[in-house]
């Protein structure tokens, strides 16, 4: 069931699902003339920016087979695109199966999918075969533009459907794609991780580095720009290695300012960075762009060198030390955010301390903090010097206490500072508030209006209140 895909040329991976995607598009209009009504569907996105992206793709078929989107479960058809980085990222699907089990037996044509990088685990596979049988459609993150083939299998054969490739050389392209906002959008650059740090499952649920060529990234920039795109994210789990396995290498910096060229893109966001791989080429890039924003996302994991050798990371606390200055020096108003995960199996106090030490140092303008994860197949979760929990526990919460503190400390040195905010959205709770973000992705509440939404205005940051600015737009 776990297979190796065969070789597929990248553009003809969609194409050949063309006559199932007919198909699928005929057995989802016999079902609307059936019960009278459009047939619905919902995806619900776990996890990270790379699978939220996949659940566009996946929305874009969806809408071509004919079906609407819904905003709940009660749809006709419900996919959970799955995360597996943590446990109690699986530990929420399956408490999520049980409520959809109940809702099938009312719903009896609902149709139920998982897909993305939990399904990418034999075991899981096997618990979904055995305890989950009402599931209908299962596929991991290699073949999603085989959903058209996938449905028709399920639909047709009235079973349960399963497929997942264990990897793949297949860079699918030209996708349709449903995009969440119409003004900024995610674009893949590569795909994968080569780097096995030693407590991550991502390499072995998301397979080896693949770079999608510069020439396919190029014109995909270009034509969101041309559709109204302002800002664009290029996504990969490490950006700082594109290219390198394209048959005429290209490197990150080199991409970068080719995109900084593309007309109507004014914003340039990436992530994310490994900082063993950071090139003085990419700070100089990002230090002479007018488009590339001043916010760099760089995982520090532990401050310890000790610990960040057991994770097989390839840099120490001093030379992350160094990039960072190097970083700041070249630009002094860079934000830079990162993750650090606490109780990675031997960290001692002295361990943690380091990482306290650095974080002290480093003063990020924000920071992810996890707690260690076991995970099943990763050498770290080998490793018999689990830290006790209660440990962890109390660690973590020191951890989180003072970087929000900085992080608040940071935020609080733009008040009273004119800056340009991309304006995103009607506020939440107050319409007649505009909701947006400066260039180092802090949130930015002003009053407006919607004709604002995709323009980038200039916003006087009069109160900061912690990790968001109210503001007033100045003209
Ligand atoms: N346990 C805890 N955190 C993890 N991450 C990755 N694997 C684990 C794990 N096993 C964190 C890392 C990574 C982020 C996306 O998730 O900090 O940068
Ligand atoms: Fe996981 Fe390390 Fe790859 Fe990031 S770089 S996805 S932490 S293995």
């Amino acid at each position: 069931m776990l297979y190796n895909i065969a070789e597929v040329k990248d553009e003809d991976a969609w194409e050949a699902q063309s006559s199932y995607l007919s198909r699928a598009t005929e057995l989802v209009r016999e079902a609307e003339v059936a019960c009278g009504r459009k047939r619905t569907f919902h995806i619900e996105t776990f996890g990270c920016q790379m699978n939220a992206h996949d659940s566009e793709k996946l929305s874009g078929i969806l809408l071509l087979m004919g079906m609407e989107e819904s905003e709940d479960d009660s749809a006709d058809l419900v996919l959970y695109n799955t995360c597996t980085v943590r446990e109690n990222a699986n530990l929420k699907i399956y408490g999520r199966l049980g409520y959809l089990k109940a809702m099938k037996e009312k719903q009896p044509d609902k149709i139920i999918a998982l897909c993305g990088c939990m399904m990418q685990e034999e075991e899981e596979i096997e618990r979904i075969k055995k305890k989950y049988p009402f599931v209908d459609i299962v596929f991991g993150t290699h073949n999603f533009y085989e959903f058209p083939e996938l449905f028709v299998q399920s639909v047709e054969e009235k079973r349960q459907v399963i497929r997942i490739y264990k990897d793949s050389s297949v860079v699918a392209e030209n996708l349709p794609r449903a995009r969440k906002y119409a003004f900024k959008s995610g674009v893949n650059i590569m795909y994968g991780c080569n780097n096995f740090c030693s407590y991550c499952i991502v390499p072995y649920v998301r397979g080896r580095e693949k770079s999608r060529r510069s020439e396919d990234i190029l014109k995909e920039i270009k034509d969101l720009a041309e559709d109204g795109v302002v800002e664009i994210m290029l996504l990969g789990q490490n950006v700082n290695s594109y290219g390198k396995t394209l048959p005429t290498p290209v490197s990150f910096a080199s991409l970068l300012k080719q995109v900084e060229e593309i007309e109507g893109i004014e914003r340039i966001r990436f992530m994310t960075s490994h900082p063993k791989d950071l090139s003085d080429d990419l700070i100089d890039v990002m230090a002479h762009s007018q488009k590339i924003c001043r916010h760099l996302h760089l995982p520090l994991q532990s401050g310890s060198t000790e610990i960040l050798k057991k994770m097989n990371r390839h840099y120490t606390k001093e030379s992350y030390l160094a990039l960072v200055d190097k970083l700041r020096d070249a630009m002094p108003d860079l934000a830079i955010t990162t993750d650090i995960i606490v109780g990675f199996p031997g960290e001692t106090e002295e361990d943690f301390a380091q990482t306290m030490e650095v974080v002290e140092k480093v003063r990020y303008d924000s920071a992810f903090t996890f707690i260690y994860s076991k995970r099943s197949g990763t050498p770290a979760a080998k490793d018999p010097a689990q830290v006790p929990e209660e440990v962890v526990k109390e660690r973590f919460d020191r951890l989180l206490a003072r970087v929000q503190t900085i992080g608040a400390e940071k935020s609080m040195a733009y008040e009273g500072q004119v800056l340009p905010v991309l304006c995103e959205s009607v506020n939440h709770q107050d319409p007649s508030l505009m909701t947006g973000r400066l260039d180092n992705n802090s949130v930015v509440h002003f009053k407006g209006s919607k004709d604002l939404i995709g323009k980038i205005v200039s916003v006087h940051l009069k109160e900061c209140r912690g990790f968001y600015y109210i503001g007033d737009t100045v003209s």
